[in-house]
C-alpha cells in the first residue's frame, strides 16, 4: 500500500468510528470537551500504572531535595555553559558503549537470601593499607573547575566527609599536593603517560612525593574519539573556548614544569606492556591498570603482577565498542582468579548496581559523572549527597540480598537475566 492510500484508508476508519461515536453514549463526551481524549485513549492502562509521572522541568533547590543522584544532573546543565556540560556528558560516535553501560545492568538480576541478620551492614573496605567506609570510589575526572569554581577542593571534601578512595586525574584543575591536603589522606594518581616516558615518569615522582598511594595508569586512551554530544553543545556556548583555554598549552597543572615538547596530546598511542613496565619500575606506589576489557590482557597483567585492575570503558569515552563494563568483569575476575583487586566504573548510578559488581567480585567500583552533577549543581554540597545517596541505596540493596558484609556478597547471588 502506497503512502497516500494508507492515509486515504486510515481517514476512511476515523470517519466510520466517528459515525459510530455519535450513535453512542461516548458521544455524551462530545459535549464535555473530552472527544480528542477518548479517541486517544489506550485500550489498557499501562502495567504498572505510573502514578509519578516525571515532570521535566523540576529542579531539587538543594541537594537534600534530591531522592537519587540523576536528580543532580538537569541542575548542572542549568548552571555549567554547554561546552562544559557537553564535555563531561559526551560519549563517542553514536554513544553505544555509553548507554550500553547502563543498559547492562539490566541484565544481571539478584538472588536474595532470606533470614539473614542485616540489622547491620558493614559496608567498609581496605585497600592498598587504606579502610574506606565504603566500596564506592571517586573515579578520576578532568578540570572540575569547569564545573564549579571549588573544583576538586570541593570533590575532595566530599570524599573526605564519607571516607571514600579518590583517584585524582592528571588532567586535575587543582594539583595534587592540595588536593590530599583537603582529602585528609592518600589518594591515587591517575596517569596520562603519554608517549614521552620522561613526562610519565616526572608526574609519577611527584604524585609519589606528594604522598599518593598508587598511580593509576589509563591504557584505553590511544587515540581519537568523536565527542559529538560536545561537539553540538559547544555550538551553542556563546563564550570563547580561548578566552579561558590556552590554545597551545598541553595538559593542566600537573603538567607545568615539565617539557612537553614533541608531544601534540596526552594519548599514550603506542603504549605497550614494556613501557607499563618502565613506569611501574620508576615507583614504589602501587601499579593500578585502567581499561582493561578483556581477560586476555587481564591475564596479563595478572601475571606481570599488577597490584589492581580497574575494568573501565572510560564511561564509554574511550570506544564505541558497545559493551558494558558489568558485561565484562565477569571474565577478567575469572582471568585474574584472585591474584589481584578488580575495580570497576562506568555506568555505576544505583546502589543494585554496586551488588551485582561486588557479587561478581569486584573488590571496589568507581563513579565519575553523578559526583561532578553533583559538583556542577551544588559544590561540596552536591558531591557529599550524591556520594550520601550511593551509600545509603548500596546499604538497603545489600540488606535486600541478605549480605551484612561485602564478603557476604557472592557470585550465587547474581545471575544473567
Ligand atoms: C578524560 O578522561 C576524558 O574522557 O575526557
Amino acid at each position: 500500500m502506497s503512502a497516500s492510500t494508507e492515509h486515504l484508508q486510515t481517514a476512511a476508519n476515523r470517519r466510520r468510528f466517528l459515525q459510530w461515536l455519535a450513535g453512542s453514549s461516548a458521544v455524551a463526551l462530545a459535549g464535555s470537551g473530552r472527544l480528542a481524549e477518548a479517541l486517544e485513549a489506550p485500550n489498557r492502562l499501562p502495567d504498572p500504572m505510573t502514578w509519578a509521572p516525571r515532570d521535566l522541568d523540576y529542579m531539587i533547590a538543594s541537594p537534600k531535595d534530591a531522592i537519587n543522584v540523576f536528580d543532580f544532573e538537569p541542575v548542572m546543565k542549568r548552571n555549567v555553559p554547554p561546552a562544559h556540560f557537553g564535555y563531561m556528558a559526551s560519549g563517542i560516535d553514536d554513544e553505544v558503549t555509553l548507554r550500553a553501560n547502563r543498559e547492562g545492568f539490566l541484565k544481571f538480576q539478584l538472588r536474595p537470601r532470606r533470614l539473614v541478620d542485616v540489622s547491620k551492614v558493614d559496608m567498609s573496605i581496605e585497600l592498598f593499607g587504606q579502610k574506606y567506609n565504603s566500596p564506592i570510589m571517586i573515579a578520576p575526572t578532568g578540570g572540575h573547575r569547569a564545573y564549579h569554581p571549588d573544583g576538586e577542593i570541593a570533590t575532595a571534601q566530599g570524599a573526605k566527609t564519607g571516607n571514600h578512595g579518590m583517584i585524582l586525574s592528571t588532567q586535575t584543575s587543582t594539583v595534587v599536593e592540595d588536593v590530599i591536603k583537603v582529602r585528609g589522606a592518600p589518594v591515587w594518581m591517575q596517569l596520562y603517560a603519554t608517549n614521552k616516558f620522561d613526562v610519565a615518569r616526572q608526574v609519577v615522582e611527584r604524585a609519589e612525593n606528594a604522598g599518593c598511594v598508587a598511580v593509576a595508569v589509563t591504557v584505553d586512551r590511544s587515540g581519537g574519539r568523536n565527542q559529538e554530544t560536545m561537539a553540538r553543545l559547544r555550538r551553542i556556548d556563546p563564550r570563547t573556548c580561548s578566552d579561558c583555554h590556552a590554545p597551545n598549552r598541553l595538559g593542566g597543572p600537573m603538567y607545568d614544569g615539565i617539557d612537553m615538547s614533541g608531544l601534540s596530546n596526552l594519548q599514550s598511542s603506542a603504549m605497550s606492556w614494556d613501557y607499563l613496565k618502565r613506569i611501574r619500575d620508576a615507583t614504589k606506589m602501587k601499579c593500578v591498570i585502567k581499561g582493561i576489557l578483556t581477560a586476555e590482557d587481564a591475564k596479563v597483567a595478572a601475571d606481570n603482577g599488577y597490584d589492581a585492575i580497574i575494568v573501565s570503558n572510560h564511561g564509554g569515552r574511550s570506544d564505541e565498542a558497545g559493551r558494558s563494563t558489568i558485561d565484562t568483569l565477569p571474565e577478567v575476575i575469572e582471568a585474574v582468579g584472585g591474584r589481584c583487586p578488580v575495580l570497576v566504573d562506568s555506568g555505576f548510578r544505583r546502589g543494585t548496581d554496586i551488588v551485582k559488581a561486588l557479587a561478581m567480585g569486584a573488590t571496589g567500583i568507581a563513579i565519575g559523572r553523578p559526583y561532578l552533577w553533583g559538583l556542577g549543581a551544588f559544590g561540596q554540597e552536591g558531591v557529599e549527597r550524591v556520594l550520601e545517596l550511593l551509600r545509603v541505596e548500596l546499604y538497603a540493596a545489600m540488606q535486600q540480598v541478605g549480605a551484612p558484609s561485602i564478603k557476604a556478597l557472592t557470585p550465587a547471588m547474581v545471575k544473567r537475566a
